[in-house]
Formats: structure tokens, C-alpha cells, sequence
């Protein structure tokens, strides 16, 4: 997502700051190249089809937002990410390109507090929110239907699968 030229939805901070999911020890925030190793990994543990280190630090080169929720910190001073979501914003659109919470953090309201703090903080001129997903993630499906998205159509065959078919991708939006 660019940076946005207006307010956010929610004034209550602003975008550059890590202050909001304080439930949990949560904290959301934007990755940058230096998480982009962590990011690889859970995307290993999330997908069946991972983007790599590099490709998470094309993402964030080519102005695409990595929002991640961090863990607080343990023994070692590490910050865990615990969840993340790639978002672009072209014009008043903006497209949701990857979304992964790490399997201990799962079924425990993240995934979807991620994605509330995130629409929050969009600029008050997105419209829409769009995203594709597996036809078989059900899970997902369940969690975006949970927040307002609706199922616009269907793109045949548009996924690879480990065994090497293919499935249809489910074209999901979110009107503002
Ligand atoms: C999909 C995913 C992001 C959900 O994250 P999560 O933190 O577990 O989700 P939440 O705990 O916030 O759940 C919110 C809602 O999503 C749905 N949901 C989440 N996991 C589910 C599951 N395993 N089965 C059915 N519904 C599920 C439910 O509606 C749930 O609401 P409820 O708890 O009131 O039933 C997570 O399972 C994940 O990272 N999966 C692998 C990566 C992936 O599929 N990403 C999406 C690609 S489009």
C-alpha cells in the first residue's frame, strides 16, 4: 500500500506507530527487509506455496505494506511475529496479497484483530478491499465472510497444489 496522502479511518494513532492489539502482547507495525527471513518462515508454516525472503523484500521494494503483529519480547530480545499481511493500494483500491499467522498463534482472534487494525488504518478514500483464496481454504473463507467480505466470482484453475493439479481462485471484496 502507498503511503496514504489522507487520514486514516481511525485517529486514534497514526499509521507509523506500533500501538494498537495491546490485548495479548500483540503489537502491529510494518516489516521491513530486516523481518523478511521471519516472514519467509512463516510463510513456510502457513502456505503451501510460500513467497521466499527475497520475494517478501521485492513486495516491500515495489511500495507494497508488510503489517505484521508482534509478540512481545522473550528471553533473547527477539519480537516473534506472530501474524502478517501484505497489502498494495492502487487508486482508491487496495489488495490484500498475503495473509499468514504462525500455527501457535491460530484460533485465537488474530488473524482477524490483524485485519480489523489494518482496514482502521486505512485512508478514509479506499472504497474496496480485495483478495483472492484457495477455493479449499476454508478456514480463510470462514474469516473473511466473518468480516463483511462477499464472493464476486471465480478464476478456473488459478492456484498449482503440492500434487500438482490445480484449483479455483475465489475472488472475495470488502465495499467501505
Ligand atoms: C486463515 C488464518 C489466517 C486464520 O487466522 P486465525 O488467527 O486462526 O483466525 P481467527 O482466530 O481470527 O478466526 C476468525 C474467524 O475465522 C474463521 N476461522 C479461522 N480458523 C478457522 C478454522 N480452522 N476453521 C473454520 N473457521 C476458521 C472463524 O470464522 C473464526 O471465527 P470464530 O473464532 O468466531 O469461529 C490462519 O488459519 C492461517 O494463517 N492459515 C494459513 C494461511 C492462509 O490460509 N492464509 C490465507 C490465504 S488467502
Amino acid at each position: 500500500m502507498n503511503p496514504p496522502s489522507s487520514k486514516p479511518r481511525s485517529s486514534t494513532t497514526s499509521p507509523e506507530t506500533t500501538s494498537l492489539a495491546p490485548d495479548e502482547g500483540l503489537c502491529l507495525g510494518k516489516a521491513n527487509n530486516s523481518d523478511c527471513d521471519a516472514l519467509a518462515a512463516l510463510a513456510r508454516s502457513a502456505h503451501s506455496h510460500p513467497w521466499s525472503a527475497s520475494q517478501y523484500r521485492d513486495s516491500l521494494a515495489s511500495g507494497h505494506t508488510c503489517w505484521v503483529l508482534r509478540a512481545a519480547d522473550d528471553e533473547v530480545g527477539g519480537r516473534e511475529i506472530a501474524a502478517c499481511c501484505v497489502v498494495s493500494r492502487l487508486f482508491d483500491e487496495v489488495e490484500i496479497l498475503d495473509v499468514a499467522v504462525a500455527p501457535q498463534w491460530r484460533r485465537q482472534g488474530v488473524g482477524g484483530r490483524l485485519l480489523e487494525d489494518i482496514f482502521s488504518q486505512l485512508p478514509e478514500d479506499i472504497a474496496r478491499i480485495l483478495l483472492e483464496v484457495r477455493a479449499s481454504n476454508r478456514p480463510a473463507r470462514a474469516l473473511y465472510r466473518k468480516l463483511g467480505f462477499s464472493e464476486d466470482g471465480r478464476r478456473k484453475n488459478y492456484y498449482p497444489k503440492p500434487d500438482g493439479s490445480r484449483e479455483d481462485a475465489l475472488l472475495m471484496s470488502l465495499v467501505l
